[in-house]
């Protein structure tokens, strides 16, 4: 593994200029070509972390804040991050004003993802120049990347701690030096093989718990930045998993998602035995939690075993998350995507015959280097026989350093923006149409808590994953209950409490 203050990755020449000499810091700095580098070194499964004692006290009185930019990975590091500052004392504020500590948890997927939080750090500047003692940091995806942290070091002197999605169990460490060198301190491993078991966490709520079963992504699609960002695929052991599933069940959460770019590469990586996610469910399925999710999906690896063990049905709800990305088999093949067009509906088919009920939704990506009308509109009749519940549509991003950024992005800008608007509206109208077949059932909805637009209406999802709107008293957040649906919008459905007796769909 490598260690901070270890002589930097020796292909950092070749990158922009670097200016870690300008700090007597301890640097590790990120290089998306050691990144790459996929080796066969052992996976390490660290279990003993712990704070020092000499930082349990260090945030006494202070407080911190975490801004999360990022897909539910991200959000769940910031909760492992929220567990390791309260071990050290902090405490949390939803007010960024008051913090002494702010972190911004970020997100390297899309240019907008990362211009947003360039813009937050120029309106923490003057609040930093106001109090000097308050620490700002950078972690998450885009602390990865080089240019970023270059960018960082050269003209966002507010920023005091860079560290990368590999380093959140050195927080105490980072936080320290920060505080006593009063020099900025940049962290980013690079390759990562560890898995680090016990790290606290303070979880959102109490009513959904997210647990990762995987990290990393060694799919390398031409278009993600997520393999360089994350590390590569490693899994946890299934003992470990069920253990956490099995303290949030005992600790009264109704709902889990197991995480993973990539779940379906789950245990592909074991050396000592053949054990992958359809093995994994069938013995979670087997814990008293009402509800349990997964995501993400990926179509090439999802397997007939694990299909048989979904359609088992219980608590694995009839929800799947299966990203397709394009509808063109020639753009699949750009992509790496690693399947076909008539792949991904075979797949999709065998899915819905096996679990009839089940609710799909995708991501989508338009204006992919070279995409022609023509293979636009292959996206569009894919979309239309697949009839997805929903789907993330996004415009493609070129990420320095994937293999689709060397490919001349060659769609104009104004030409993805309407193909972006056109499959938004078929998706939407198959949403709507999708929803509408809700109308006068009767369905089961965990309630989250208040829905955001009113208070006096609580809100929640349904084991398909679809938003439900009813009044009704406070106290049945957290619980599951039926609803009578009495009315369906694209997003949306919304109806009135119904009688505990009546029968579901
Ligand atoms: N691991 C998941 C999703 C990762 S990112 C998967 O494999 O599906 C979430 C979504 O962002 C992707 O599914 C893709 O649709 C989109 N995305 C990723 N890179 C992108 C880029 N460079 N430009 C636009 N969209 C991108
Ligand atoms: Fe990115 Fe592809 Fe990995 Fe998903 S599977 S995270 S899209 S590289
Ligand atoms: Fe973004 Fe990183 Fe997640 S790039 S989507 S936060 S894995």
């Amino acid at each position: 593994m490598n260690q901070p203050g270890s002589t930097p990755a020796k292909d950092k020449e070749k990158t922009t200029k670097d200016y870690a000499s300008y700090f007597q810091t301890t640097y590790q700095p990120p290089s998306l070509k050691d990144a790459k580098k996929r080796g066969k070194e052992q996976i390490n499964i660290v279990k003993d972390f712990a704070v020092d004692e000499d930082l349990k006290k260090i945030g006494a009185g202070k407080k911190f804040y975490i801004r999360t930019y990022g897909c539910q990975m991200n959000e769940h590091d910031t909760e492992v991050m929220a567990g390791i500052l309260s071990d050290m004392s902090y405490e949390a504020t939803t007010d960024i004003m008051e913090a002494d500590l702010i972190l911004l948890n970020t997100c390297a997927i899309r240019e907008n993802a990362e211009n947003k939080v360039f813009g937050e750090l120029g309106h923490l500047k003057p609040m930093k120049v106001e109090n000097p003692d308050l620490l700002i940091g950078v972690c998450g995806c885009m602390s990865q990347e080089e240019s970023v942290v270059n960018k960082l070091l050269k003209t966002y002197d507010q920023v005091d701690m860079i560290f990368g999605t590999h380093n959140i169990h050195r927080l105490p460490q980072i936080v320290k030096e920060a505080y006593f060198s009063k020099e900025r301190v940049v962290e980013v491993w690079s390759k990562e093989g560890d898995i680090v078991e016990n790290l606290p966490r303070v979880r959102k709520g109490n009513i959904k718990g997210w647990v990762n079963i995987m990290y990393g992504c060694d799919k390398f699609c031409t278009y993600c930045i997520v393999p360089y960002t994350r590390g590569k695929e490693r899994s946890r052991r299934p003992e470990d998993i069920i253990e956490e599933v099995r303290h949030l069940a005992r600790n009264g959460y109704q709902e889990v998602t197991l995480l993973g770019q990539n779940v379906n590469a789950y245990g592909k990586d074991f050396e000592d035995m053949e054990y992958g996610l359809g093995d994994l469910m069938d013995e979670i399925r087997k814990i008293d939690i009402p509800r349990v999710r997964f995501t993400t999906s990926h179509p090439r690896d999802f397997d007939d075993h694990l299909i048989e063990v979904l359609a088992k049905g219980g608590n694995l709800v009839e929800h799947i998350h299966l990203p397709v990305q394009h509808g063109n088999s020639d753009i699949l093949k750009l992509m790496a995507r690693k399947y076909t067009r008539e792949h991904f509906l075979e797949l999709a088919g065998k899915i819905k015959k096996a679990i009839p009920n089940a609710s799909f939704t995708t991501d989508i990506i338009v204006g992919f280097p070279n995409e022609t009308e023509e293979q636009f509109q292959d996206t569009l009749s894919l979309v239309k026989e697949v009839e997805f519940d929903a789907a993330y549509s996004f415009i493609y991003s070129p990420r320095e350093g994937t293999p689709a950024a060397k490919m001349k992005d060659n769609v104009p800008l104004e030409v993805k923006k309407d193909r972006l608007q056109r499959l938004n509206a078929v998706l939407n109208e198959i949403s709507l149409r999708k929803n509408q077949a809700y109308l006068d059932t009767v369905v089961e909805v965990l309630v989250e808590g208040e829905s955001k637009k009113n208070p006096d209406v609580l809100s929640g999802h349904t084991a398909s994953n679809k938003v439900v709107n009813f009044r009704g008293p406070k106290h049945l957040i957290g619980k599951i209950v039926k609803v009578h649906i009495t009315d369906a919008k694209t997003w949306t459905l919304s109806g009135d409490l119904a009688d505990e007796k009546a029968g579901v769909v």
